[in-house]
C-alpha cells in the first residue's frame, strides 16, 4: 500500500546500523512516507536499537518511552523498536513501552512494509524475530538517500561466528553470513554513480568473508572495488586479529584506493583474559601480526576496540593492557567498561568487577592514550595529506583568515580529521593540505596552491 506521512528514523549503535536504517527508510519511502529529522510532525517512529552495552539498550527504551504521551495525542502514530534490542527482548519490549506497536527484529526487515498494512488497517500490535536470514537484495536500495553524502556505508557480510565470551552479536544477528561479491559490486556502482566517493565495507569479521560460502576472499572483492569508476577511497571495519591474512596486508599496500588504515580490535592486552574472552589469539601472536603489518605498510594507522574490566581482569592483567598501549602506540582507541549481557556467556562467569573500578580502569587508559594520539597528530605537522572534503566545519576558529570565505573539513587517509579554511573547494574534492597544528582529536592546515 501507498501511504501519506512522515517518518523519523532514530539510530543507536554501531555503523551496521546506520545502514540498517536506510534499508527501513528506503521501505518507508517505497510506502510513500517522507523522511523528516521533526519528530513533531511524523506518523511512524522508528528506533533502530543497539544491545551491545547495557548503555545502548537503555537509551532505546529511554528515547520510546518518550512518546507515550504523544501517542495518546496523536493516535494515528506508528511506534517500532527495530533491530538488536528488538530481536532480543522480542514480546518484553511492550512491557517496558506499553504504547510501542511494533518490534521488528534484526532479520525482519524484508517484511516491515506487511507489517505496516496491517497495523494501518487496525491490525493488533506485532512482534516479528523470526531469525530466518534476511537477505539485503531483497530490500530497496539506499541511493535516494545520499543527500550530497560522499561517504557511505556498505555491509558485506551479517552475523558472527565468533562467539566472544562478553559479545550478543551472535545471538541478536545470527550466524555469519556474506553476501555475493557480485551484488556488492553492483551496489557501489551505484552509490560511485550518485556522488559517493568513499565507502566503508561493514562485517564483523570482514577477513572471513566469503570463506564459508566458497566466494571470493576479501581481498580480491577489495581488488573488485578498487576497479569501480568514482570511487576514491575504501575502508573496512572489523578484522579480526586471529583472521588477519597476509593477503590482506597486501592488500592494503597495493591497492591505491584501500586507506593506510587497519582497525584490529585487540580487546585485552592479558593472555589470561584474551582466553577467557575467547579470542582466539595471544597478545604475542596480536603484536606479530602488527609488526609484518608494518613492515609492509610503515606509515600505516591503527585503531582498536579495549574493553576494561572484564570478569576476573587483575590489575596485573589490566596493566598488560595499559603497556599494550605503550608498545604499539595506536593512532586512537574506542575503549569501554565490560558491560554485562544476559545472552552472553561472560554474564555467568564469577570475579565480576566493580563498576568504580572499571570507570576508574576505563579512565586510566582513556588518558594514557590521549597521549599517544597527541603524539601521532604532531608528527603530521609539516606533512602534506591529500584530504577527502566532506563538508563544511562546524568547529570554527575564531574568525575567518583573509582571503577565506569558509572553513571546511575533511578525512586523511589515516582516518584524521583535518580543518581548513576554503574559498572555493567542494564537498568531493581531493586536494593536499600541508598539515600546521594538532589536537586531540583533529589537525588543521592550508590547502596547497591557494
Ligand atoms: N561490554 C563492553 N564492551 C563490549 N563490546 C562488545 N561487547 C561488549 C560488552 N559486553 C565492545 C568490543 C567491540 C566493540 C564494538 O564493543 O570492544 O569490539
Ligand atoms: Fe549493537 Fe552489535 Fe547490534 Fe551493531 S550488531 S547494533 S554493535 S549489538
Amino acid at each position: 500500500m501507498k501511504y501519506k506521512g512522515y517518518a523519523y528514523i532514530y539510530t543507536i549503535g554501531c555503523q551496521m546500523n546506520v545502514y540498517d536504517s536506510e534499508k527501513l527508510g528506503a521501505i518507508l519511502k517505497s510506502y510513500g512516507f517522507e523522511k523528516t529529522e521533526d519528530m513533531d510532525i511524523a506518523d511512524i517512529i522508528v528506533c533502530n536499537t543497539c544491545s551491545i552495552r547495557h548503555k545502548a539498550e537503555e537509551k532505546a527504551f529511554s528515547f520510546l518511552g518518550r512518546f507515550a504521551r504523544i501517542k495518546k495525542k496523536k493516535p494515528h502514530l506508528i511506534t517500532v523498536m527495530a533491530g538488536c534490542v528488538a530481536q532480543q527482548e522480542g514480546e518484553k519490549a511492550f512491557e517496558r513501552v506499553p504504547h510501542l506497536d511494533m518490534v521488528l527484529g534484526t532479520q525482519a526487515f524484508s517484511r516491515f512494509g506487511q507489517h505496516i498494512d496491517a497495523l494501518k488497517s487496525g491490525g493488533q500490535k506485532i512482534v516479528d524475530t523470526n531469525d530466518a536470514p534476511m537477505i539485503y537484495e531483497a530490500l530497496p536500495d539506499t541511493t535516494c538517500f545520499n543527500e550530497n553524502k560522499i561517504s557511505k556505508f556498505v555491509t558485506i557480510m551479517q552475523g558472527c561466528d565468533n562467539f566472544c565470551t562478553y559479545c550478543v552479536v551472535p545471538y541478536v544477528r545470527g550466524r555469519e553470513r556474506s553476501r555475493r561479491p557480485e551484488n556488492i559490486v553492483e551496489e557501489i556502482t551505484l552509490l560511485a554513480r550518485s556522488g559517493v566517493r568513499e565507502v566503508t565495507l561493514l562485517g564483523q569479521n570482514v577477513n572471513s568473508y566469503g570463506l564459508k560460502e566458497g566466494m571470493i576472499p576479501f581481498p580480491q572483492l577489495l581488488a573488485k572495488i578498487n576497479d569501480i569508476k568514482g570511487i576514491q577511497r575504501i575502508r573496512f571495519a572489523t578484522s579480526h586479529p586471529k583472521d588477519l591474512s597476509e593477503d590482506l596486508m597486501h592488500a592494503i599496500r597495493d591497492l591505491d584506493k584501500v586507506c593506510n588504515h587497519l582497525h584490529l580490535p585487540v580487546q585485552s592486552g592479558a593472555n589470561t583474559i584474551l582466553k577467557k574472552m575467547n579470542r582466539g589469539y595471544t597478545r604475542e601472536t596480536y603484536i606479530h601480526k602488527i609488526s609484518e603489518l608494518k613492515k609492509l605498510c610503515p606509515q600505516i594507522a591503527l585503531s582498536t576496540d579495549i574493553i576494561v574490566g572484564f570478569p576476573s581482569e587483575s590489575r596485573t592483567d589490566f596493566y598488560d593492557t595499559m603497556n599494550l598501549l605503550r608498545e604499539i602506540e595506536f593512532d586512537s582507541i574506542f575503549a569501554f567498561a565490560y558491560s554485562d549481557r544476559s545472552s552472553a556467556p561472560a554474564a555467568k562467569f564469577s570475579n565480576q568487577i566493580d563498576e568504580k573500578e572499571k570507570l576508574d580502569r576505563l579512565n586510566q587508559l582513556l588518558e594514557l592514550q590521549e597521549t599517544y594520539t597527541i603524539k601521532k597528530n604532531t608528527a603530521l605537522v609539516g606533512t602534506i595529506l591529500d584530504i577527502l572534503v566532506e563538508g563544511e566545519s562546524t568547529k570554527k576558529r575564531d574568525g575567518f583568515e583573509p582571503g577565506f570565505k569558509k572553513q571546511m573539513k575533511g578525512r586523511s587517509q589515516s582516518n584524521k580529521i583535518v580543518h581548513f579554511p576554503s574559498g572555493h573547494v567542494n564537498i568531493g574534492d581531493m586536494i593536499k593540505i600541508r598539515i600546521e597544528n594538532a589536537y586531540p582529536h583533529s589537525l588543521w592546515g592550508h590547502p596547497l596552491g591557494v
